[in-house]
Order: C-alpha cells, then sequence, then structure tokens
C-alpha cells in the first residue's frame, strides 16, 4: 500500500523532530520533508507534493495562514492540517477560510495527530484523482509570462518602487503567478522593499552547473502576497560571478511557469540591463518631472531607438506633481513621446511603506498613488497583447537631432 506523504511545517526545530517521531512510528505514513517557514512550505510542497502538510499558524515572514491561502490555489492536491496553541474559534475559522482541512491544537497526543492524518486522507482521497496536477506552480497553458523590464538611466526615480507595486498588485488582486527579479546585481533591494532575508540569490544561481527550472525555484522567495523573488546579490562582490548568459537562460527556463516576470535594473545601460530590456515584452521607461531626468530619458530613448525596442517602451512619469513648474505636456513634447501614465508624489508615505517592508500598494490602498498603480495593473491585464503598431502611433520619434532640444 502506498503510503501517506507528510510535509512537517513549524519554525521550531525540536517540534519538527518531535513530530517527525511520532508520525515514523506508523507504518502508513512517511515524513517525506520539513520546511521552516511558510516561503520554503510552499517551495517544498510545489516540488515534493506531499499528500498532507501539518502546518504551523506562528511563524516569521509568512505565516501558516497565509501560506496556505497561497497553497490553496497553487497544490490543491495537498491537503493541509493546521497545528497551534491558539485554540481560539476565530483562529480556527481563519483557519479553514484558507483553506485548512483540520485543525489541531497543540500539544497533542500522537493518537490526536495520527487520527486526524487519517481521517483528512481519506476524505481528500477522492478529490486527489480529480487533481492530478502536474506542477504546482506550472500553469495550465503553453504561454509564457509577459516579461516588463522597469528602467531608467537616473537613479531614484522609483524603478524599484514601481516593479515592486506592480509585482504586489499583480499577485494580490489578480492572483497571477508573478516573478520578481532584481538585476541591479550589486546593490539591489527588492529584498529589503519586502521584508524578505534572501538565503540564496542569483549569484548562488550562478555557481549551479544546470540552469534548469527546478533549481531557479530553489532559489526564489515567496513574499506574502504570493510574489516570487530572485533576489540580487547579498555582497557587491559577488554580483560579478552574474553574466548575462545566466540571465539570458534563468529568463527562458522561468518564462512558461509565470504569467509576469517584472524585471528591476540598475540606472545605467550594461551587458546585464540589455539582456533584460532584449528579452522583454515592455520596457517601462521612468522619469520624473525635473530636467535632468527628462535629459536622461530623452537620451535613454534615442538609444532604445538604436536598438529598435522603441515599440515596446512605455514611459511612466512617477512622483507627479503639477505643482512642480513643469507641465505633463511640456514633458511629452520635449521627449517626443506620449507618457503611458502617472504616478502621484507622495514621499511620506512611500517611505513608510519602505520603512514598514510593506509594498506601497498594500500599506496604503487607497491613496491616489496606489489608485494609479492599480489602475495600469487593471490595463496591463486587461489588454495583454498591446498591438505593436499601436506603440509605435505613440512615438513620434524621427532622429537624433532633438537631442537636448528641451528647453532651448
Ligand atoms: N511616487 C512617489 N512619490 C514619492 N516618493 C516616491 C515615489 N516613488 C518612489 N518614491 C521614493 O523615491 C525613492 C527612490 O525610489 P526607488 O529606490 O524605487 O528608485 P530607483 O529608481 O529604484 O533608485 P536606484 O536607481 O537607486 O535603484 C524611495 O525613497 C521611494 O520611496
Ligand atoms: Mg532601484
Amino acid at each position: 500500500m502506498q503510503k501517506i506523504r507528510i510535509l512537517i511545517v513549524d519554525d521550531i526545530k525540536n517540534t519538527r523532530e518531535s513530530i517527525r517521531r511520532i508520525l515514523n512510528f506508523n507504518s502508513e505514513i512517511e515524513v517525506i520533508g520539513e520546511a521552516g517557514s511558510g516561503s520554503e512550505a510552499i517551495r517544498l510542497i510545489e516540488t515534493l507534493k506531499p499528500d498532507i502538510a501539518l502546518m504551523d499558524i506562528s511563524m516569521p515572514e509568512m505565516d501558516g495562514i497565509r501560506a496556505t491561502e497561497l497553497l490553496s490555489f497553487r497544490a490543491p492536491a495537498t491537503s493541509i492540517i493546521m497545528m497551534s496553541f491558539q485554540s481560539e474559534t476565530e483562529y480556527m475559522k481563519k483557519a479553514m477560510m484558507a483553506g485548512a482541512k483540520e485543525y489541531i491544537i497543540k500539544p497533542f497526543t500522537s493518537n490526536d495527530i495520527i487520527s486526524t492524518i487519517l481521517k483528512v486522507y481519506q476524505k481528500d482521497a477522492r478529490k486527489k484523482e480529480i487533481f492530478q496536477v502536474p506542477s504546482a506552480l506550472s500553469k495550465n497553458n503553453n504561454s509564457s509570462a509577459k516579461t516588463i523590464s522597469v528602467f531608467s538611466t537616473k537613479g531614484g526615480v522609483g524603478k524599484t518602487t514601481i516593479a515592486v507595486n506592480l509585482a504586489a498588485e499583480l499577485a494580490n488582486s489578480k492572483l497571477a503567478k508573478v516573478l520578481l527579479i532584481d538585476l541591479n546585481l550589486q546593490f539591489g533591494d527588492i529584498a529589503s522593499f519586502l521584508n524578505l532575508t534572501p538565503r540564496r540569490t542569483l549569484s548562488d544561481l550562478a555557481q549551479v552547473n544546470s540552469l534548469k527550472y527546478d533549481e531557479i525555484r530553489f532559489h526564489m522567495l515567496t513574499h506574502p502576497s504570493g510574489v516570487e523573488v530572485l533576489a540580487a546579490s547579498t555582497r557587491p562582490e559577488y554580483a560579478e560571478l552574474i553574466t548575462s548568459e545566466h540571465i539570458q537562460k534563468t529568463l527562458q527556463e522561468v518564462k512558461p511557469n509565470f504569467d509576469y516576470i517584472i524585471c528591476d535594473n540598475v540606472s545605467r545601460f550594461d551587458e546585464i540591463s540589455l539582456t533584460g530590456l532584449e528579452m522583454a515584452d515592455e520596457i517601462w521607461l521612468i522619469l520624473t518631472m525635473d530636467i535632468p531626468a527628462i535629459k536622461n530619458t530623452k537620451l535613454s530613448l534615442e538609444i532604445l531607438q538604436s536598438l529598435n525596442y522603441l515599440p515596446k517602451v512605455k514611459v511612466l512619469l512617477n512622483k507627479y506633481d503639477k505643482k512642480l513648474g513643469l507641465n505633463l505636456k511640456d514633458i511629452e513634447n520635449s521627449l517626443n513621446i506620449k507618457i503611458s501614465n502617472t504616478i502621484s508624489n507622495d514621499e511620506q508615505q512611500f517611505v513608510k511603506a519602505l520603512n514598514k517592508g510593506t509594498p506601497f500598494v498594500n500599506a496604503f490602498p487607497r491613496s491616489s498613488a496606489s489608485e494609479e498603480i492599480k489602475k495600469i495593473v487593471e490595463k496591463l491585464v486587461e489588454k495583454p497583447e498591446e498591438k505593436i503598431e499601436d506603440l509605435n502611433e505613440k512615438t513620434k520619434f524621427n532622429s537624433f537631432q532633438r537631442l537636448f532640444s528641451f528647453g532651448r
């Protein structure tokens, strides 16, 4: 008879070990793995596909309830049994709402846990036959992710902020499978924007022999919003290990497994950013309302034009404020391109969200900037395939002659 395959999720090692010891006595049950956090649990459940996960509620970074919520659509074939010291009905309700099948209160006896496992397994046996899910994070069609590179050659304009919030909004409200890649390899800060501790990063991945999807998946971090993150190196010197070939191969491997891939970039054209731009379906060029940013954008547009990337470029004006002495039309005329969207200036709240390690759209969902970001996401989801002719229409660019003509 096939054994019931179990994964134990608890941030306390001793607890995991004592549960494992109890279960090892039962011949119908096999413990196939352990995870110490919600994020690790998601990664292991997607790869090992256990029949049942025993999930602790209170864990740092991502708690068991959020992990269960994400797993209910990412790995529906795995049944979750929640474990907690909390016996209040409120907790039980939350766990069940998230998709847990049973709730067991710690400390429990070996009889309690084994009978709960057997009960849930029997109840869900029929469901498992129906859900023959090939891979939890693999998509059920053959299409590949829409890739967006967020770029500018001017520092501090809000590339990372926009990349992070775009990803969070897509994952949170649209339930899209989103991967956020930090291509600011030396000083990337996506992990700190999202309050994640990178254990494995792109520089560790660069040292792996075969860049296959399972290996790449192993290097991702899952944010509670559901966004998967490939973080930049933890130290600037490690960034040198990563080549443009690594990035190209990684992007090719992950594309079939996601709906959206968002790449954040350094503020310059280099081998890595050019690889990201080349592989992108859309390039979001970010600028702010000041002359240096406008001049930089103008130059970037010319370089992007010479690379024939202009049809996939969208220009976003961040930190928009009517009182800054420049108007939208003047900026458009100077750039010879239409600005697709603006995001309002809201310095205090953006920094507050940053210091909390929470995406701005989650921290301040009702602010104007959040509403604007949501609109951008809605448009992106609504019109997944904007026609290249339409984008060409938007550009009135013709030559290098107008370079630096701004302000003359
Ligand atoms: N719409 C906005 N209103 C006010 N402040 C903003 C806005 N967008 C971003 N910021 C703030 O601007 C600062 C720089 O943002 P961010 O780090 O995203 O820029 P960047 O372009 O990625 O910078 P770098 O080039 O260093 O990577 C942050 O403090 C962020 O909170
Ligand atoms: Mg940045």
